[in-house]
């Protein structure tokens, strides 16, 4: 599977740490950027990433940002994609069994190292229940 990931300034270092990551899992990434701490502005890159991730069938998205707020809101605005900010790995396995979240977001200042491991750990884990979850999902598209 391929994984569009991106971030803003807050989240460099946190990127090429989930980047590697899933390059060592056998994913193939493909990083948006930014490749500096020089201020960008999140909704810049979300957009991008949410694009990139609709027109790229079976694929799915990382987003970062500080506190993972602003790509959430951001993300969330695009029509097909439904990005989860998630802070451990019940929510991360929720969002994918429950709301087949197709973006995962993450806060680099909120989450350490190892919690952001597990995080990803579970989403990559979690499958899609399908079921009454898909007539949920529908209804946020209506
Ligand atoms: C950047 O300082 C910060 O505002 C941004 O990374 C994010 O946390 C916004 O929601």
């Amino acid at each position: 599977m391929k994984y569009y990931i991106a971030t803003d300034h807050a989240g460099i270092d946190f990127k090429s740490f989930i980047a590697s990551l899933l390059e060592s899992k056998g994913y193939e990434v493909v990083d948006l950027g930014p490749f500096t701490t020089d201020r960008v502005d999140y909704p810049d890159y979300a957009k991008k990433l949410c694009h990139d991730v609709l027109a790229d069938e079976g694929s799915k998205g990382i987003l970062i940002c500080g506190t993972g707020i602003g790509m959430s809101l951001a993300a969330n605005k695009v029509k097909g994609i439904r990005a989860a900010l998630c802070h451990d790995a019940y929510t991360a396995s929720m969002a994918r069994a429950h709301n087949d979240a197709n973006v995962l977001v993450m806060g680099a200042r909120v989450l350490g190292l190892g919690t952001a491991e597990s995080v990803l750990d579970a989403w990559l884990a979690g499958t899609f229940e399908g079921g009454r979850h898909a007539d949920r999902i529908a209804k946020l598209e209506s």
